[in-house]
């Protein structure tokens, strides 16, 4: 049996992950460590399947003693490393958490795996995992008709974020380079779906349209994502962990790449059609354009033709199909949403990132 850490699994993408292999995977035993910040809820796990096999910990990936007492208590053989800031407004406005939580976090699970797994004669433990969540943020930005991100572009970074995620992708190549560390790493693109924080550009549409308050589009509004439903992310994820050769990187992308406005736009049509007695209709008359966002990367892109061709990955949802099911999640899930709407961290963030924006 598997003995899994994920970490972050509290947050967006690691609650739809644990879901998810708990229900399709018998044969395994999942910690998740989080350290339940403002992006972690508890509230994102609940009903899960099969809990008997689940653990839930809070705690932080700086804490070193931690890591080694959980390696040891519960036998882990494989790490899966999701927890991270991953907001480039937040790591605009305060970037120090993005180095503490993104590369020390990162270089604290590295050591303690180092030393549990390899330990001090260089002799590496089989059938061991250390899987790195990443980004395409990592590669920077491209220039309109300039090809996909691959696997070999150079990284050019250019958010503190992405530069915190490039440099933890940095330290976890090198741990296999130096110590024989099995790790894999996967970047992927914007994701979207349930449980995503409202912080983000589409659920931030989506719940800010549901009560008739402002679109804040960045800039003209003709930025280009890469966008992916999460649960086809969480299948590459097991993919990759379950036929990939250790020291492999791959990219992960949804194979569409709307502009911001069309985005927002698609949103407002959907909203139009499953609420018709809305004061808001049409929605899109709440579409407001804001200053720019510092350093705002203009285009993402992945090419995904690796992980289809080595692994037979491909994603399964179309934009319209995932769009769909998210707003009729968001709505379906009011519970959800009144809690965030209702903390006052939430409201300061807004006011924080929003107020003071203009046109
Ligand atoms: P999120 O912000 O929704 O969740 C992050 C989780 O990590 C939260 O539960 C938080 O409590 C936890 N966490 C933060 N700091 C911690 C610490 N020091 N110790 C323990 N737990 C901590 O993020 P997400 O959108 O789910 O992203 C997950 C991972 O995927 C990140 O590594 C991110 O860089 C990467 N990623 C995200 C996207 C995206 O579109 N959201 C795309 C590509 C890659
Ligand atoms: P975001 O969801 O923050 O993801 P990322 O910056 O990691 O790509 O933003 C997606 C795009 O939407 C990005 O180009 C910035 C833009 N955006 C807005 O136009 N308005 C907003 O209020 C937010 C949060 C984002």
């Amino acid at each position: 049996m598997h003995k899994i850490l994920i970490t972050g699994g509290a947050g967006f993408i690691g609650s739809n992950f644990v879901r998810f292999l708990l229900g399709v995977e018998p044969d395994l035993h999942v910690v998740n460590l989080d350290a339940l910040t403002y992006a972690g809820s508890l509230e994102n796990l609940e009903n899960l399947p099969n809990p008997d096999r689940y653990s839930f910990i809070k705690g932080n990936i700086c804490d070193r003693i931690l890591i080694d007492t959980l390696l040891r208590k519960y036998d882990i053989d494989t790490v899966i490393h999701f927890a991270a800031e991953s907001h480039v407004d937040r790591s605009i406005l305060g970037p120090e958490q993005f180095i503490q939580t993104n590369i020390n976090g990162t270089f604290t699970l590295l050591e303690a795996v180092r030393q549990y797994w390899i330990g001090k004669k260089g002799d590496s433990v089989k059938d061991v995992r250390f899987h790195h969540i990443s980004t395409d943020e990592v590669f920077g930005s491209l220039d309109s008709g300039a090809p996909a991100f691959s696997e070999e572009t150079p990284y050019a970074p250019n958010s503190p974020y992405a530069a915190s995620k490039a440099a933890s992708d940095h330290l976890v190549r090198s741990y296999g380079h130096t110590y024989g560390l099995p790790y894999t790493i996967t970047n992927c693109s914007n994701n979207y779906g349930p449980y995503q924080f409202p912080e983000k550009l589409i659920p931030l549409m989506i719940l800010n349209a549901m009560v008739g308050k402002p679109l804040p589009i960045y800039g003209d509004g003709q930025q280009i994502r890469d966008w992916l439903y999460v649960e086809d992310h969480c299948e590459a994820i097991l993919t990759v962990l379950q036929h990939s050769q250790p020291g492999k990187t791959y990219n992960i992308g949804g194979e569409n790449q709307p502009a911001n406005l069309t985005i927002v736009e698609t949103l407002c049509e959907i909203l139009d059609e499953l609420l018709p007695d809305s004061p808001f209709r049409p929605h899109s008359e709440l579409m407001t354009f804001v200053t720019d966002r510092p350093g705002h990367d203009r285009r993402y892109a992945m090419d995904i033709s690796k992980i289809k061709k080595e692994l037979g990955w491909q994603p399964r949802h179309s934009l319209d199909s995932g769009l769909l099911k998210t707003v009729q999640w968001y709505l379906d899930n009011s519970q959800w949403v009144d809690a965030i709407r209702k903390q006052q961290k939430y409201q300061g963030w807004i006011e924080q990132n929003y107020e003071k924006r203009g046109n």
